[in-house]
């Protein structure tokens, strides 16, 4: 009875967890979704700890230590969560996502010892040997690869790399592997050696996946961080379907490969966005470090506009498109945008938000921080739909977008970012772009729009240009 009340409970967090993603897909209902797989998890983590018993019939009676782990994480867990400022985000999520493939490995050691002591003859079972090994490499690769993302996108770990650095990686996959194939042949031979001979190879196989994980993602560049820590997230959702399958846990089975499912399309979508290939990400080091980013080159000559006349014109229009970039989110302006947006609707001008997919850091970056500013989802236009609208649009105001409005994607075979979808804000009659210098984004590439006829640049921060828009507006 209590057995199937367990499974029940499973199978309800489950349809949480798939239910969660489905909405989790529009910003409209994102936040319910959140809610509705939080409270999937709570059900099945509290299902295990009060309904679980083991082969023998014993239920789990170690409280003290369960709870307090609890309690401990929890409260961390929620302190950091509340002070995280949205351009940190993509590095707390990198942090979260290390701390899974922890736990995925960490039930690999468990259960190995567990199984090397209980070994009846010596020999071990390959098939739950392999998942432990599985989740083993796979989480700790993840743990240590999510830590280094971490420390280059707040700044503590700089790019490091080799000669042939690429070649040592490939080098240690293959001796991970091979000491894998070794342990698990080896552990089948029934009782030929004591078992805990099996335990050096294993703590080896840790050690080497442990420095492969460091290894892996501290030649990538900083900038292509999100990528990483996406295609990181997949990995922790494999290592932890891996505890699912040992422990026979459909919740956690279920878990971990929504996760990897959801990470491995997240990774492909996003280089698809970006027209780049995996390898390209994982060996390419495109965009440098995100802190090293000064160049300031420039070709051709640009005008400039001030507050009052950027004020005047858009005073006047009839339909605006805001561009939103990175540069918004490192500004914090989202409040003062919609602030902006609130005044010129006011004032019967048809304004929208022009949203490219890989616009920031992090998928979604531009909805979630609008989101947060309250602005309404019905203002979103996505990129395709903007495109065929900017022909008779009046003015598009860029702020702090650079590549995701660069008209070389489309025109220059020789740029990096050629192929690469854009939005085509040249098309509108008047393009204002606002940006605090004439320094490159993310690409690292100048931006020939910057030089067009059409386009007058408004320097500054994003947000004290915003506010000084505002005042001009109010005052005409
Ligand atoms: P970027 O091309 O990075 O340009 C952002 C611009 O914002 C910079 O040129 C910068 O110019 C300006 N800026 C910075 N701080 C500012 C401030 N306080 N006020 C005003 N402007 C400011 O951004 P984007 O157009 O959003 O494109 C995103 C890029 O990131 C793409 O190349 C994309 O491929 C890449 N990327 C995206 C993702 C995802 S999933 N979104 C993941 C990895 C990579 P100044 O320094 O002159 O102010």
């Amino acid at each position: 009875m209590q057995e199937s009340t367990l499974i029940i409970c499973y199978i309800i967090a489950s349809v949480t967890f798939i239910l969660g993603l489905k909405l989790l897909s529009h910003p409209a209902t994102a936040r319910r979704g959140n809610l509705i797989a939080a409270a999937g998890m709570i059900l099945a983590v509290a299902a295990t700890i009060f309904l679980y018993k083991d082969e023998n019939g014993n239920a789990l009676h170690n409280y003290s230590w369960i709870f307090s782990g609890i309690a401990i994480g929890g409260i961390i867990g929620i302190l950091v969560a509340l002070k995280v400022k949205m351009t940190a985000m993509p590095e707390l999520v990198s942090f979260f996502n290390g701390m899974g493939g922890a736990c995925a490995a960490l039930i690999s050691i468990v259960e190995y010892n567990h199984l090397v002591h209980h070994a009846a003859d010596g020999t071990l079972p390959g098939g739950e040997l392999l998942i432990i090994l599985l989740g083993l490499i796979i989480g700790t690769v993840s743990f240590t690869g999510s830590m280094i993302a971490w420390g280059k996108l707040n700044g503590s770990i700089k790019n490091f790399d080799f000669k042939g650095q690429h070649i040592l990686n490939l080098l240690l996959m293959l001796i991970i592997i091979c000491t894998a194939g070794w342990l698990i042949y080896h552990s089948g031979l029934s009782g030929s050696e004591n078992a805990n001979h099996s335990l050096l190879p294993f703590y080896i196989i840790l050690v080497l996946s442990v420095v492969y994980g460091v290894f892996f993602v501290l030649p990538i560049g900083g900038a292509d961080m999100p990528v990483v820590i996406s295609l990181l997230n997949s990995f922790t959702g494999i290592a932890a379907a891996c505890g699912g399958f040992l422990y026979d846990n459909k919740a956690m089975l279920t878990g971990g490969i929504l996760v990897g499912a959801a990470g491995t399309l997240l990774t492909i979508l996003m280089c698809k966005a970006m027209n780049r290939s995996l390898l390209n990400v994982l060996i390419g080091s495109f965009g440098g470090d995100v802190h090293s980013q000064t160049s300031d080159q420039q070709h051709g000559t640009y005008k400039e506009i001030s507050v009052s006349d950027a004020a005047m014109v858009m005073n006047y229009s009839k339909k605006i498109f805001i561009v939103p970039g990175y540069g918004l989110a490192v500004a914090q302006a989202q409040h003062v945008c919609h602030e902006l947006e609130k005044l010129l609707t006011e004032r019967g001008v048809d304004l929208k938000y022009a949203i490219h997919p890989v616009a920031g850091r992090m998928p979604g970056h531009m909805n979630v921080l609008l989101a947060e500013a309250n602005v309404n989802y019905e203002l979103l236009v996505e990129m395709e739909q903007a495109n065929q609208e900017f022909a008779d649009t009046d003015v598009v105001l860029v702020l702090g977008a650079n590549d995701v409005v660069n008209p070389a994607a489309n025109t220059d075979p020789a740029s990096p970012i050629y192929g690469m979808p854009v939005l085509n804000v040249e098309l509108a009659k008047t393009v204002i772009v606002n940006k605090r210098s004439m320094k490159p984004g993310y690409a690292g590439i100048e931006n020939t729009l910057f030089f067009q006829p059409k386009t007058s640049m408004l320097f500054g921060d994003a947000k004290k240009v915003l506010q000084d828009l505002i005042a001009e507006i109010k005052s005409l």
